[in-house]
């Protein structure tokens, strides 16, 4: 079993340390700072004696300390992570002490989630054995490690990398060194599009926040994700991202934020962010369309939606008796009042005027059958009022937002599985790891290329397209992987 020697003992060293420890190894753990040593080994030994009492003293035998690399003796061929400052002239000196120290046996692993890998790699003598290991905080309770290839690397080393951490009780997701990696990369698009629709005004942050959790099983909306990681660490994460992709409009990040950045409204360590934290404060909640629980008369499905039959199973208990389609996506036809549809990324006021009647739209969700909230918007009062209580029947709450191409969640998820779909295009990463990734990295309730088979790529191409003509902002635009995929599925 190989050596482990961590470099820093900040935040994420640490809880690197105790893993390599739980897992047998012998650890060496190094950090300039006397005092960050002592509170690294007191919260080390707290945490595996609150696991397994019975094996935390054999592990911590195993643990030594030192303010140096140049200091660790007796280890021969080490798994060396550094976790030390976000910093590329730090991260390369301390992986060339190291290869200079234990000499070319060594693997160099690197815990960088904005640096290049390969460019770190390319300052130290053997590039080679440099391979990027991002762990997720906390490290001992997150089961993902991004396993990052630089352009160098062994691929022996990056294997052996990755059986070790498996080995930890980690699950892996390879990916090329590339800005992001995976789950930095595809996440941008669940704060970057919700902060555009609140900034055009289509819906306040807290009815996102509860579209994506009660509607969709996140288990935090983008807003109360931010406040928490901090509004300003997003941003900055955001402009890495997005300066590396040389300004790719995707990424583009949000003045909104950048306001709040500088007014020094940070979230929950400032007690002020999108939410107010301060006591003796309470949280806004979205106000919700009014509606009765009821069943509309002279219901009809036309065509064919699974979504909108599923919602309808939900009201009613039964199936609706339908009707042949037009060829057109499936819809609801409320007797006189209207028709009632799932968006594709149209506005209402366009469905309205292309088909000659009221029209409400629906908002997508991940799972119709278990959703427990949903956006709507249309072009008739008392149509909206009639859906709210249909959906109400079915034991979900409709929120009524502006007239917007692909609404809420369904334009969100679409961003989001158009930037999974690009990063396998690419072949930064594997479908199944772009999916293991998003699930394990962040708590999504299932990976975007699953949801973007479940509702269909090219259900996801048009909500991306109508929006791409809505606003004629490139951001908008599908990568060719999606379309692809759109291809095939139809
Ligand atoms: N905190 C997170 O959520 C997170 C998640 C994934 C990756 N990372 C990355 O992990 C790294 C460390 O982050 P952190 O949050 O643990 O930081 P931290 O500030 O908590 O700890 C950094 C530690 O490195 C030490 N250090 C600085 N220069 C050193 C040197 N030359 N040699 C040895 N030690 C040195 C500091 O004394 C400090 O103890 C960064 O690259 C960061 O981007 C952080």
């Amino acid at each position: 079993m190989r050596p482990v020697c961590v470099v820093g003992a900040g935040t994420m060293g640490r809880g690197i340390a105790q893993v390599a420890l739980a897992a047998g190894h012998r650890v060496v753990l190094c950090d300039p700072e006397a005092e960050q040593l002592t509170n690294a080994v007191d919260e080390i030994g707290r945490r595996l004696t609150r696991k397994d009492p019975s094996t935390a003293a054999g592990a911590l035998q195993r643990l030594a300390t030192a303010h140096r690399i140049e200091q660790v003796a007796d280890v021969a061929n080490p798994l060396v992570i550094e976790a030390v400052v976000e910093r590329l002239d730090v991260k390369v000196s301390v992986l060339t002490a190291a290869i200079q120290r234990f000499g070319a046996g060594t693997i160099l692993a690197t815990n960088t989630s904005s640096l290049s890998v390969t460019e770190i790699a390319a300052g130290v003598p053997n590039p080679e054995r440099v391979v990027g290991m991002h762990f997720f905080n906390p490290v001992p309770a997150m089961r993902l490690v991004e396993v990052v290839r630089g352009r160098q690397s062994d691929e022996d080393v990056v294997q052996e990398t990755a059986e070790i951490a498996r080995a930890w009780g980690k699950e892996v997701a390879f990916v090329r060194s590339s800005p992001g990696f995976i789950v930095n990369r595809v996440a941008r698009a669940y704060y970057g599009e919700a902060l555009r629709l609140v900034e055009e005004r289509s819906v306040s942050p807290e009815c996102v926040d509860e579209l994506m959790r009660a509607g969709n099983g996140f288990r935090m909306g983008p807003f109360e994700l931010m406040d928490l990681i901090g509004v300003e660490v997003n941003d900055t994460v955001t402009h890495a991202v997005w300066s590396g992709f040389n300004f790719e409009p995707r990424f583009a990040p949000s003045v909104l934020q950048a306001e709040m950045a500088a007014a020094g409204l940070h979230g929950r360590k400032t007690c002020r962010g999108f939410y107010d934290y301060r006591e003796g404060t309470s949280r806004a909640l979205p106000q919700p369309v009014d509606a009765v629980p009821c069943l509309p008369t002279g219901a009809v499905l036309v065509g064919h939606d699974r979504d909108l039959a599923t919602l309808w199973r939900r009201a009613a208990g039964h199936d609706l008796p339908g009707e042949e389609g037009d060829g057109r996506a499936g819809l609801l036809r409320l007797g006189d009042l209207g028709l009632i549809k799932l968006t594709d990324g149209r506005t209402a006021h366009d469905e309205a005027q292309r088909r000659g009647a009221p029209v409400v739209l629906v908002d997508r969700c991940l799972d119709p059958a278990t959703s427990r909230a949903v956006a709507i918007t249309g072009t008739d009062h008392r149509l909206i009022g009639a859906t709210a209580s249909l959906l109400a029947a079915a034991g979900v709450t409709a929120y009524l937002v502006a007239d917007t191409p692909g609404l809420i969640a369904a334009r969100i998820l679409a961003m989001i599985a158009n930037e999974a779909w690009e990063t396998v295009q690419q072949g930064t990463a594997t479908a199944e790891d772009v999916d293991r990734a998003m699930v394990l990295g962040t708590n999504y309730p299932c990976g975007p290329i699953e949801w973007a088979r479940r509702f269909g790529a090219s259900t996801v191409c048009a909500v991306l397209d109508h929006a791409h003509d809505e606003y004629r902002d490139p951001r908008y635009r599908t990568g060719r992987g999606l379309r692809v995929a759109a291809a095939a599925s139809s």
